[in-house]
């Protein structure tokens, strides 16, 4: 068996390519002395050499076609390029701040832990306010939320400027009785004064424009680094085969028509395919914009992390992934996953977490 060396050319200036090249030069080499020599050995080696090199352009094919339908995450979010310093550890200092919630016990990060190896949200099906109160859906990871245009599960808000402050005065969060009082509880806090005066040397006064400009700040700064990232980057070692036949299926079966981009989501809508499933207190964005074609639409959430996010939905009704890809599937009626199937997708899945998070 000889082959063509077609299939490396686009990456001839790739370092690996040339080890690929030198695979076929050994298999070329190996299929001329296969004939005279006819030993064994010759044969195992030659079994060996063209498996590997079977395996390289499989990864090196679902590389390339991942790059153009998927990408890679950027090292920044949008608009981060601004964002001093000062400006995010004063974001990270707002957003740990459990006197700034109704009776002082709850934080942002209660409910988006971000320490060690926590992905972004508190695996609760439903989150309770400051009062026990419980919200009826689920909490999402702010990891890579900088790259959401959609923001909320009903799409309320499009950008973490225009957010920043709802979470303080929501009656299921931390339940404030207005942004008035969060500036004030800021204001009497003396060790708020330095942080303020050294992000603003200018203007220190504290004001919601500064807080809602720290908050984003902060949440732009959490980006993850996925294995998947550093596969698309170059590293086609990285994933294994039941990866990379996820990663195929994943493309083949139109997961990525909604979960699209790098960021697999974030920046859409789409309707669920079954509504008696799902809380029907619940009416999506149609709640936000009174439309009634925009009954139960939510928010096409990204797949970054969702290894470590569940449980999963809207609502947070569906605690395993395996169930939440069998009702995935069933939005393309036609088709159905085997097991194999499945546990590929979820492989693959788990290549988009962050490398430091385990949950
Ligand atoms: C009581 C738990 C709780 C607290 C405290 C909380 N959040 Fe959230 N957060 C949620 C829930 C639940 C949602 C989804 C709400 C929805 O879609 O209506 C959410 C959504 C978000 C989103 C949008 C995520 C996305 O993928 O669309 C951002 C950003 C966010 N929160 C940031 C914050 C910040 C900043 C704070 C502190 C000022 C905060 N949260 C405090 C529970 C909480
Ligand atoms: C028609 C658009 C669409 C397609 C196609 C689609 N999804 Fe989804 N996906 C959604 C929406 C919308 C949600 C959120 C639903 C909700 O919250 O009720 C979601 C949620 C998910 C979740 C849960 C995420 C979380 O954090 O709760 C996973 C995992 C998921 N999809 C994987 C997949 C996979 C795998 C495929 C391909 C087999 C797929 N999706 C195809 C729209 C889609």
């Amino acid at each position: 068996m000889c082959f063509s060396s077609t299939i490396i050319t686009k990456h001839s200036i790739h370092f690996r390519s040339i080890i690929i090249f030198s695979f076929i030069i050994t298999t070329v080499y190996n299929c001329q002395n296969f004939n005279s020599e006819e030993t064994n050995k010759k044969n195992s080696e030659l079994i060996l050499s063209t498996q590997i090199f079977l395996d390289m352009s499989y990864a090196l094919s679902t590389q390339e076609k991942a790059k153009l339908q998927i990408g890679f995450l950027p090292d920044q979010s949008p608009g981060a390029e601004n964002d001093s310093k000062e400006l995010i550890q004063l974001g990270n200092k707002i957003f740990r701040d459990i006197n700034l919630s109704a009776n002082r016990i709850q934080a942002c990060i209660t409910c988006h832990p971000l320490d060690g190896r926590s992905a972004g949200m508190d695996r609760q099906s439903t989150s309770r306010g400051t009062f026990g109160q419980l919200g009826k859906r689920n909490t999402p990871t702010i990891l890579n939320i900088g790259f959401s245009s959609v923001l909320f599960w009903d799409g309320r808000r499009t950008t973490l400027y225009e957010q920043a402050i709802d979470p303080f005065v929501n009656p299921l969060e931390m339940s404030l009785p207005s942004d008035t009082e969060l500036i004030t509880r800021i204001q009497n806090d003396p060790s708020y004064h330095n942080h303020f005066s050294n992000t603003f040397p200018n203007d220190p006064t504290i004001n919601l424009h500064k807080v809602r400009l720290a908050l984003s700040a902060f949440q732009r700064s959490l980006v993850s680094k996925s294995k998947f990232d550093d596969f698309v980057k170059g590293d086609i070692f990285l994933l294994n085969k039941q990866e990379l036949d996820g990663l195929n299926l994943f493309l083949d079966s139109g997961c990525n028509n909604c979960h699209s981009g790098f960021s697999f989501g974030g920046n859409g809508f789409a309707k669920l395919e079954d509504e008696t499933l799902y809380n029907p207190n619940d009416f999506g964005k149609y709640e936000v914009s009174g439309n009634t074609n925009d009954r139960f639409v939510f928010k096409v959430p990204s797949l970054r992390n969702v290894f470590l996010t569940g449980p999963y939905f809207h609502d947070g009704s569906v605690s395993s992934l395996r169930e939440v890809i069998i009702r995935m599937n069933s939005y393309k009626k036609n088709q159905t996953m085997d097991n194999s199937e499945i546990e590929a997708l979820i492989a693959f899945l788990k290549t988009l977490s962050d490398r430091t998070k385990s949950n």
